[in-house]
């Protein structure tokens, strides 16, 4: 390696560790931080508002889902607007407190009843997490705060829907529609 050799050598490593460095605030790279956080509350103050969720929301009629998600769940497929930036947003209703609960009964039940967490994505600005369609992606206890996993917020880029949603969802992530993956 000459000197320009090294120069260049150097360079690319500060770049390198200087993103990896920035990983963690970089919006679309992060997951859990107060940042996210933040956001998913955004969100979920424009669910009541809309009456997306809480009382009197709109109700689908449920049908029988796979874990991790509910055993029965519901799904509202709508868009929103969050700073300005329109985007679809995906709203998941999770039952399950009991294993041999039908979609009829949770449809009859006050909504919550037999609920769990609530999952939702929002598909952001391009460029947000363009690999991964650009999902902001949330799950929330009752109160709207953002649910904790095994030491983990669930809410950004998060690895954990990722982690499903990569394989089972296909190129856009959205595994409900069933475009061929
Ligand atoms: C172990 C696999 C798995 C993990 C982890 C997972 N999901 Fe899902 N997700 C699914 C499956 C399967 C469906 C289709 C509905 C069903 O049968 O449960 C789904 C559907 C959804 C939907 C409806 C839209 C669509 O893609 O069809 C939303 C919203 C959603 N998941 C959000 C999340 C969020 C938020 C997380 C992370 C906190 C997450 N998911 C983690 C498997 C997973």
């Amino acid at each position: 390696m000459n000197h320009i050799q090294k120069v260049g050598f150097t360079l690319i490593l500060a770049v390198l560790s200087f993103s990896a460095g920035s990983i963690a605030t970089e919006p679309g790279k992060s997951s859990g931080t107060a940042v996210d956080d933040a956001y998913a509350a955004k969100l979920w103050t424009y669910m009541l508002e809309n009456r997306l969720i809480g009382e009197n929301r709109v109700r689908s009629f449920p049908f029988v889902g796979s874990r991790p998600h509910g055993s029965i769940q519901e799904f509202i497929a709508t868009e929103a607007t969050i700073d300005g930036q329109k985007g679809r947003l995906l709203i998941k209703h999770n039952y399950g407190a009991e294993e041999k609960l039908t979609p009829k009964e949770v449809y009859a039940a006050d909504h919550d009843e037999y609920s769990e967490p609530l999952a939702i994505m929002f598909q952001r600005e391009d460029g947000y997490d363009p690999v991964n369609s650009n999902w902001f992606w949330a799950e929330y206890n009752p109160d709207g705060s953002v649910l904790n996993y095994q030491g983990a917020n669930l809410s950004g880029r998060s690895p954990l829907c990722l982690g499903c949603h990569t394989p089972l969802g296909g190129k856009d992530r959205e595994v409900l529609n069933g475009i061929a993956k």
